[in-house]
């Protein structure tokens, strides 16, 4: 495959569109032509087609039928659009799943799912497998040389475990693969604890939650199973259409995937993403977790461009309470996508069913059918802005000085270690503490203007001016090392509570934390995690002030110089906010979560000693955030009002214009609520 990583070779301009079922309207023909019709006028571009199709592909064994699929084909390509055919393993045909039990998953009490929902295979079985593989085969094959087929969208949303025997015996020759030996096995998993000695591979369970090890290790295994899924349902696909790339949507940071390793094996990244409405109290959080998300995807596509596959029109409707967005909330999520590289954006759905678990989710078209809806009108206006941005298609998003360590292995061995506080954020993208830290430093070091660019344990940090490790949980000496090279070369760190308490199989380290060294690198001693209510919080004095809330670490000083200490609590004095310069670089440890005014102060302080860039050398409101996308000839520039104020903004020495003003510009630009600008600079 010689497809340069993020790009479609077929297109030319953003990709806009939608995740489109004609399958279920067969029987009312007239609705493609309508649609198509509709699409014209929205400026889409592309449409996902038979996610959830098997049966319309295959309603009998091996009785295959593609008329239907044929024209919609067709008449995509008369009209200069794209599809991005879907691999169909999302949701099982009735047959199948009636005819091969073994397709259905299997709960962790044993209990076999009855057949029906969907994402509810069993990723071990290999009738499944064979079965995903031959269809794929069948599409690959008929639609190998259409113009219309632009990408093949894998699967859907894999994810979720199963505890049938199947998966329990490849879990077991995972292990066996892994581990080597018994001996290997019990010693990693500390295993003598409660009598869990492992004696035979065969008495291995797929859960248990006193074996903290083993279910990071079924973590790393249902991932792993997932991944060959996809490998399995690639391989006709890359047989027969080698210049086709392959994606499949991924979901942000969903616990049980991690998608560092799944981007080795896409052509292009593509996420779903579905915000919450902006207009409640968190908004501005919720806002920064979406570009938290994109810019995750950016790191995974290494820089470059992106997709976003799928996000709604208007309400979603698996939520408690499904708010309609508000005005210009729509349109300043696709530009948050845009401004951080996405090329590709698409809704979840084309057009409401009549009928099913999605009949209320937002469409582009609504079941009253025409263009006159405020969502359709509202989809077209972004559909014909995009057209008008075309040449920011192939801009980039310039790298920052600042990496921040997003590390599944890390979460995963959290959550499932039992003592530190649990935290089950609400919200669109519920976050435990390991996502929340992540969130708190990406919302401060966005609130100094400061770009950061999310790489994973393996990536190179030498192009960086400042690291930043966000409960950073598991560390192997190896990684400890490069962070510690890192520091050598003059690079500066920041690292949080949370950090350097176990190794790879979620043992943890002996001499104290940080572990694998990080205590040398830190200058400190962390002791004791004390875990506060949600009600509390330790007061913070010194260089920075503030407060901590949720887990406060007792550190003590073992070479670093303390730069802020608890105000309050029998640890009065002890330090919180630790410096201490190790080899040519400095290394910063904050002992435990901080309130975001906290580490503002602390990030632009940073800014100052180290000189980090800004996207933007002026003082934005509180609530503002400016990003880039620049090519060799042209340099972008988006503005967001994240906030519920109208906001005047002045950009002094900036020459702009502004590429989707009503008007010409005024000297200051005006920003209602959640109102975007694009800039050319
Ligand atoms: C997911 C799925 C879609 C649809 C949407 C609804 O992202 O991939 O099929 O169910 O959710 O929000
Ligand atoms: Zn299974």
């Amino acid at each position: 495959m010689n497809i340069p990583k993020g790009t479609i070779p077929k297109q030319t301009q953003f990709f806009y569109g939608a995740d489109y079922n004609p399958d279920q309207w067969q029987h009312a023909p007239e609705i493609l032509e309508r649609d198509i019709e509709l699409m014209k006028q929205a400026g889409v571009t592309s449409a996902s087609v038979g996610i959830f199709a098997w049966t319309a592909l295959e309603p009998e064994e091996g009785r295959y039928e593609f008329a239907w699929l044929d024209r919609v084909m067709d008449r995509f390509a008369q009209e200069g659009m794209f599809v991005f055919l879907a691999t169909p393993s999302g949701s099982k045909p009735m047959w199948l799943s009636e005819k091969y039990p073994e397709v259905r998953r299997v709960n962790k009490d044993g209990r076999r799912d009855a057949s029906g929902w969907r994402h509810n295979h069993c990723m071990s079985s290999p009738v499944y497998r064979e079965k995903s593989r031959a269809i794929n085969a069948q599409l690959a094959l008929r639609y190998k040389d259409h113009p219309a087929l632009a990408l093949w969208h894998v699967g859907n949303e894999y994810s979720g475990e199963c505890h049938c025997e199947l998966c329990r015996t490849a879990f077991q020759d995972w292990l066996r693969q892994r581990y080597g030996s018994l001996h290997a096995l019990n010693s990693a998993w500390w295993s003598s604890f409660w009598n869990h000695t492992i004696t035979d591979w065969r008495q291995i369970q797929t859960a248990d939650p006193s074996i903290d090890a083993l279910q990071l290790d079924w973590m790393r295994f249902v991932n792993d199973q997932h991944v060959s899924f996809m490998l399995n349902e690639m391989i006709p696909l890359r047989e027969l259409t080698p210049d086709v790339p392959c994606m499949t949507n991924f979901m942000g940071t969903h616990e049980s995937n991690n998608y560092w390793q799944w981007a080795e094996h896409v052509d292009i990244i593509a996420n779903d993403l579905y915000p919450m409405p902006a207009d409640c109290a968190d908004s501005w959080r919720y806002s920064i977790q979406s570009d938290f998300i994109h810019s995750l995807m950016r790191g995974m596509s290494g820089g470059k461009s992106w997709m976003l596959l799928e996000c709604s029109p208007s309400s979603v409707n698996w939520g408690e309470i499904n708010k309609l967005k508000r005005p210009r909330s729509h349109r300043q999520e696709v530009l948050q996508a845009v401004a951080n590289g996405a090329n590709t954006i698409h809704y979840f759905q084309w057009r409401k069913g009549r009928g099913g678990f999605e009949k209320y989710h937002g469409a582009v078209v609504d079941h009253e059918g025409t263009n006159q809806s405020r969502v359709f009108k509202d989809c077209a206006t972004i559909g014909s802005e995009l057209a008008q941005l075309s040449a920011v298609h192939s801009a980039d998003c310039p790298h920052a000085e600042v990496a921040m360590l997003f590390d599944w292995e890390s979460r995963w061995a959290l959550n499932a270690s039992r003592g530190p506080k649990v935290i089950k954020s609400g919200g669109p993208f519920a976050g435990d503490l390991y996502t929340e830290l992540c969130f708190d430093h990406y919302e401060a070091l966005t609130c100094c203007g400061i770009t950061v660019d999310q790489v994973s344990t393996q990536s190179d940090f030498s192009r960086y001016k400042l690291l930043v490790l966000p409960a950073l949980y598991l560390v192997t000496q190896e990684l400890a090392d490069r962070i510690y090279q890192f520091t050598q070369c003059g690079g500066q760190v920041v690292a949080t509570c949370m950090t350097g308490y176990v190794d790879l199989t979620n043992c943890c380290w002996l001499g104290g934390f940080p572990g694998a060294g990080l205590k040398e690198l830190f200058g400190i001693w962390n002791e004791e995690l004390d875990n506060l209510h949600n009600d509390e919080r330790v007061e913070l004095n010194g260089q920075f002030g503030g407060f901590a809330r949720d887990v406060v670490e007792r550190v003590h000083l073992r070479g670093a110089e303390s730069i802020a200490q608890a105000g309050s609590e029998f640890y009065t004095g002890h330090p919180l906010i630790t410096e201490h310069i190790c080899e040519a670089g400095h290394a910063f440890y904050l002992a435990a979560r901080f309130e975001c005014a906290v580490l503002v102060d602390f990030y632009q302080s940073l800014a100052t000693r180290f000189d980090l860039s800004r996207n933007l050398d002026i003082d934005l409101p509180a609530g503002l955030v400016f990003r880039r996308r620049e090519s060799a000839d042209a340099k972008y520039g988006f503005l967001f009002n994240y906030t519920q104020e109208t906001h005047s903004v002045d950009l002094k020495g900036l020459s702009y214009s502004d590429l989707l003003a009503e008007s010409n510009c005024a000297k200051k630009l005006e920003l209602k609520p959640y109102a975007t600008k694009v800039l050319r600079i």
